[in-house]
């Protein structure tokens, strides 16, 4: 397998865990680049649900490295928690595990800055888990990293200026301030936890291309949360699109030879923003079967016919290769089905979503209606065994979406995955 991107090719949420889990089988390392515990990647392993956050889903095949490279933003108390987690379900975590130094840190005033904002007119909708805030430092050059975590005195002094600075505005917002003798202790108990653990991973990882390991770059959230290509500002804080693996592991744009792209047969979100194919009618369907709740947050996602707007954008800008699509059977018994093929904003049709959020708002969905199958698709387990209109259905968008598609998802096991 050439090293590897996978990409969510919508708002996140596409099942990128799941598909993650299909191609570890055949790479030696995975990695995250980019986001935080905002993730929520769900696996079915041996029949025990795993929802990772911070560590590659890869953690759960033996014998595969885990990464979480320099592009990450780390809050080490949650981490610890999510180590200890998984090795009380008998995952090994010890020398699979590689955590870079350059890694920046989620700190308690990130988190309650993130909560304050979301109080406001205007609100973005985050998972509330200091994402944003915990970028800005970066951006600011006002950030902790790891490395400062792992010399207890530097971490200190450092930490101490930043609870002053942030309390000054935490109280601003009527919030309450912060202990930095708790946050101090917390932290640095966490961080010698982590301490096995942390490394220069851009080294880690060019020797073991080196050697002709394989890697593969786990995407989290999708490309319309990108903060330069998603729907501004009801974004995440970091590049979720394909050129965010190589600035957030530090390999070069040369080594990667595929870039996948996950999405599923329909659209959700989370959070504000724009989403110009929403159903009301369809989400509720979905609520009322028990799917479609939010993996980190538990929140209700909003769901919407498959755009293909929207997917054939993100084909050029991640250099998508292949699809995988997932939640087939998400459309089991919806008829007839409907697949946005342009939009109509001022009387103009589009083949490209707009940049700006609110001329997207303002886009209405050309659909093209479709036939259901109106059975389970569940059980099949190799392409000739979907019902025609499935099929039909499958190939309808992959051909609108400009990619060749190499995988379909029936189901949220390993074994529902039909691979072509
Ligand atoms: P933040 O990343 O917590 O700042 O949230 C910003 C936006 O990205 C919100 O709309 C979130 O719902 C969304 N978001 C963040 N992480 C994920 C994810 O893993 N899946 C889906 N949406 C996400
Ligand atoms: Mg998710």
């Amino acid at each position: 397998m050439a090293n590897t991107i996978l990409i969510g090719a919508q708002w996140g949420d596409e099942g990128k865990g799941k598909i993650i889990d299909v191609l570890t089988a055949r790479a030696d390392i995975v990695v995250r680049s980019q986001g935080g515990n905002n993730a929520g990647h769900t696996v079915i392993h041996r029949g025990v649900k795993y929802i990772l956050h911070l560590i590659p889903s890869g953690i759960l095949r033996r014998g595969k490295i885990c990464v979480i490279g320099n592009g990450v933003v780390i809050d080490p108390v949650t981490l610890v928690a999510e180590i200890d987690r998984l090795r009380e379900l008998g995952i090994t975590i010890e020398r699979n595990l590689l955590i870079s130094d350059c890694a920046h840190l989620v700190l308690p005033y990130h988190r309650l800055l993130d909560e304050q904002r979301e109080l406001r007119r205007g609100k973005i909708g985050t998972t509330k888990r200091g994402i944003g805030p915990a970028y800005a430092d970066k951006a600011a050059r006002t950030g902790l990293r790891m490395s400062d975590l792992m010399q207890p005195m530097v971490f200190s002094k450092k930490l101490q200026a930043k609870v002053l600075e942030n309390n000054r505005i935490l109280q601003a917002l009527g919030a309450r301030p912060i202990s930095f003798r708790d946050v101090n202790e917390s932290y640095l108990a966490a961080g010698e936890k982590l301490r096995p653990f942390v490394a220069n991973t851009v080294v880690y990882l060019h020797r073991a291309l080196a050697r002709g390991k394989e890697i593969l770059f786990e995407g989290a959230q999708g490309t319309f949360l990108d903060i330069d290509h998603g729907t501004y500002p009801y974004v995440t804080s970091s590049n979720t699109t394909a050129g965010g693996a190589c600035t957030g592991t530090g390999v070069p744009p040369h080594r990667v030879g595929r870039v996948v792209g996950v999405m599923k047969a329909y659209t959700t979100r989370v959070g504000e923003g724009p989403l110009p194919t929403e159903d009301r009618q369809l989400a509720e369907t979905f609520h009322n079967r028990g799917r479609e709740f939010g993996a980190t947050t538990g929140r209700k996602r909003r769901c919407g016919w498959f755009d293909a707007v929207a997917t054939r954008y993100a084909t050029m800008i991640n250099g998508i290769d292949e699809l995988a699509i997932t939640n087939l059977d998400g459309l089991d018994h919806v008829d007839p089905i409907r697949v946005c093929v342009a939009y109509w904003l001022n009387e103009k049709r589009l083949d490209v979503p707009p940049c700006d959020a609110a001329q997207l708002a303002n886009c209405e969905p050309i659909y093209e209606e479709v036939r259901g199958w109106n059975r389970p698709t569940g059980s099949a387990k190799k392409f000739s065994q979907l019902p025609p209109a499935a099929k039909a259905y499958v190939k309808y968008i992959s051909k609108l979406t400009g990619a060749k598609l190499s995988m379909i998802s029936v189901g949220p096991t390993r074994g529902e995955t039909i691979i072509l």
